[in-house]
C-alpha cells in the first residue's frame, strides 16, 4: 500500500490531533477532516509537516488540483516549458536526453504532503535547482499558512467531475487491487463518497473553490486551468501557461515550431510509450496508471443517467454564485 495511504508515520502530536478531529472510516480506511479536507491519516501527517517546516522561495512553482483532473500532464507540460527556458536554446525540446524520457512526470515533480513532507519531517530540498516544482492535492488555505507574503506561483487543473470521478475509480481499482479486499471499490461506492464530499481530498467543490477565488483574488500568483481547454485548445493554454510562467514563445520559438514539438512531447500518447512509464513507478504506484485514456467525456460510457443528475446537481448547488461553471 503506498506509504500516503497508510497510518505508519504519525508522531505522537499528530495522534492528539486526529483524535480531536472528525474521522470516517471509508471501504478500507480511515480518513479524518483536517481544516475542512479528507485526509488518510499518513497524508495528514504529510500537511501537518509541511504547514510547520517548509519554507517557500519566490521562485518556487506549485502545481495543484484534485486526483485524477490532469495533473500528469500539467507536470509534463511544466517540465518541459522550464527545461527549454533553463538550456535556453542549447537544447530543444525534443533532446533525446530530455528529464520526461528517463523519469514519469511524478518523480520529477513530487507532491508536498504525499511525497517530501511524509518522507521527512524536514526534507533535504538544498539540491533541488531553482526554480523548484512542487506539486499539491492539498486546497489552497491549507497551502496558505506557510506561503504566507510568498511570490511563488501556483497553477490549478480543474476537470469535470464526472470524468475525474471514472478516472478515480480505474486509477484505485489498478493499484490497490492487489493490496485491498478484493471487490472493496465499486464504481457506486466511490459515486457516493464522491457525491457525499468524504473522499481523499474531497469535498471536490472546496478544492476547486479555493484556487478559483484564489485566482480570482491573485491572478498573478494563481493560474486557473482547465484540463477540457487543453485538451480542446492546447496552443493557447501552453502559451499561457508560458506567458504566466515568465517564460514565454519568442516569435523564433512559434517559427520552429517549439510549441507543437512540447505538445508532442507531453502528449498522453508519447509520454506512455516511454519505457519508464510502461514499467516503472513513482511512490509505489505504476506508472503506468497515469495514463489511461484521456478523453473528454468517457463518463458517458460508465455513469448512469441518475448519477449524471445527481453529480449535474451538486456542480449546480455548490458552485452557485462563484462565476465558476463547467
Ligand atoms: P483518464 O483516466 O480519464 O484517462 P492525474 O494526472 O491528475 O492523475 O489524472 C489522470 C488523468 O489524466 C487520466 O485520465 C489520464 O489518462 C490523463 N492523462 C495523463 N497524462 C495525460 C496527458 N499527457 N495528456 C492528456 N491526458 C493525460
Amino acid at each position: 500500500l503506498p506509504s500516503h495511504l497508510r497510518e505508519d508515520k504519525l508522531s505522537e502530536e499528530t495522534k492528539t490531533l486526529i483524535s480531536s478531529l472528525v474521522s470516517y472510516k471509508d471501504a478500507s480506511r480511515k480518513l479524518c477532516n483536517y481544516q475542512g479536507c479528507w485526509y488518510y491519516y499518513n497524508t495528514l501527517q504529510g500537511v501537518v509537516n509541511f504547514q510547520r517546516n517548509f519554507k517557500p522561495q519566490d521562485s518556487d512553482i506549485i502545481l495543484a488540483s484534485f486526483p485524477k483532473s490532469g495533473t500528469t500532464w500539467l507536470k509534463a507540460l511544466t517540465i518541459a516549458l522550464l527545461e527549454r527556458s533553463k538550456k535556453n536554446k542549447d537544447r530543444s525540446c525534443d533532446d533525446i536526453h530530455h528529464p520526461l524520457e528517463s523519469d514519469n512526470p511524478h518523480g520529477l515533480v513530487p507532491f508536498l504532503e504525499m511525497n517530501l513532507f511524509l518522507k521527512s519531517s524536514t526534507p533535504d530540498l538544498t539540491n533541488l535547482s531553482s526554480p523548484r516544482l512542487f506539486s499539491t492535492h492539498m486546497p489552497l488555505h491549507t497551502l496558505q499558512v506557510p506561503l504566507k507574503d510568498s511570490l511563488c506561483k501556483i497553477v490549478y487543473v480543474w476537470r469535470n467531475w464526472k470524468d475525474v470521478l471514472v478516472s478515480i475509480w480505474h486509477f484505485t481499482c489498478i493499484n490497490l487491487e492487489e493490496t485491498e479486499a478484493e471487490g472493496s471499490f465499486t464504481l457506486e461506492s466511490m459515486f457516493d463518497s464522491f457525491c457525499s464530499g468524504v473522499n481523499y481530498f474531497g469535498p471536490s467543490w472546496e478544492n476547486v473553490l479555493s484556487y478559483w477565488r484564489g485566482s480570482l483574488e491573485d491572478p498573478k500568483h494563481v493560474l486557473f486551468m482547465r484540463y477540457e481547454d487543453l485538451k480542446a485548445e492546447p496552443r493557447g493554454q501552453i502559451k499561457r501557461l508560458a506567458e504566466f510562467l515568465a517564460c514565454p514563445f519568442s516569435q523564433e520559438e512559434e517559427d520552429s515550431g517549439d510549441v507543437e514539438k512540447i505538445l508532442e512531447l507531453c502528449s498522453l500518447r508519447n509520454l506512455s510509450s516511454l519505457e519508464i512509464n510502461k514499467t516503472g513507478t513513482s511512490n509505489d504506484v505504476h506508472n503506468s496508471s497515469f495514463f489511461r485514456k484521456g478523453e473528454v467525456g468517457d463518463w458517458k460510457n460508465y455513469l448512469t443517467p441518475e448519477m449524471e443528475k445527481k453529480i449535474d446537481n451538486i456542480v449546480e448547488e455548490k458552485l452557485r454564485g462563484s462565476g465558476l461553471k463547467f
